[in-house]
């Protein structure tokens, strides 16, 4: 059965590059990416794991750990690793789960028979520090993914849970964000002391509170 948003992500133990991990304790308090991809020694991959490394310092200001996950063996990993770091000029740092099995990937149903019967696909779940699962994301073999773009949901993320905004298109850190809807207009302007620029009565906007 597929994951839905606020679903708890489910646990699981795993052979990864770093040694066999019980998923819940290597995340701890951290929030987490899981990430599959569909095979390694493979172009789009290579770029894909090689640009997580290099946001390693993005992730951790942000109490963020990133696993990845395919169905090919530790060995493999491994090897892919060094051609990895020497390509995209970085240090693979997080680890790669070998889920030969396929036990992490259907549990995350990350195999789409439609798509490949044998690989996973491109899937993104962000998983927040109480297990739940936040986001869900699903690229095709062809495309890989924007990884400064799931640093910018967390960032989104990471606000809204402490502050009543939602963020709008494109927002970005700094940006100007929308109260929400459950507080009155009247109450806005005491809770956001920055100020509050009503343009609809259900469209209201305040300075990013975190900046
Ligand atoms: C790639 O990472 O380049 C790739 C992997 C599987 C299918 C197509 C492309």
């Amino acid at each position: 059965m597929s994951l839905r948003l606020g679903d708890t992500a489910p646990n699981f133990k795993a052979v990864t590059t770093i040694g066999e991990i019980d998923f819940y304790e290597f995340l701890g308090d951290s929030w987490g990416v899981l990430f599959s991809h569909p095979a390694d020694y493979t172009p789009v991959c290579t770029t894909e794991l090689g640009r997580t490394a290099q946001l390693a310092n993005e992730f951790k200001k942000r109490n963020v750990k990133a696993i990845a996950v395919s169905v090919d063996s530790v060995e493999d990993h491994l090897g892919w690793v060094k051609d990895i770091n020497e390509t995209q000029v970085t240090d693979v740092d997080f680890p790669i789960i070998a889920d030969k099995d396929h036990k992490v990937a259907e549990l995350y149903d990350m195999i789409h028979p439609n798509a490949s019967a044998t690989h996973t696909v491109r899937s993104v779940f962000i998983i927040s520090p109480d297990k739940k699962v936040r986001l869900t994301l699903t690229y095709p073999a062809s495309t890989g993914r924007n990884f400064i773009e799931i640093i910018r949901v967390i960032d989104s993320m990471q606000l809204t849970d402490s502050h009543s905004v939602a963020t709008p298109a494109d927002w970005k850190p700094g940006d100007d964000v929308i109260v929400s809807n459950a507080i009155k207009t009247e109450d806005a302007t005491n809770k956001f002391p920055k100020g509050v620029r009503e343009v609809k009565p259900y469209l209201r906007y305040t300075p990013d509170p975190a900046s």
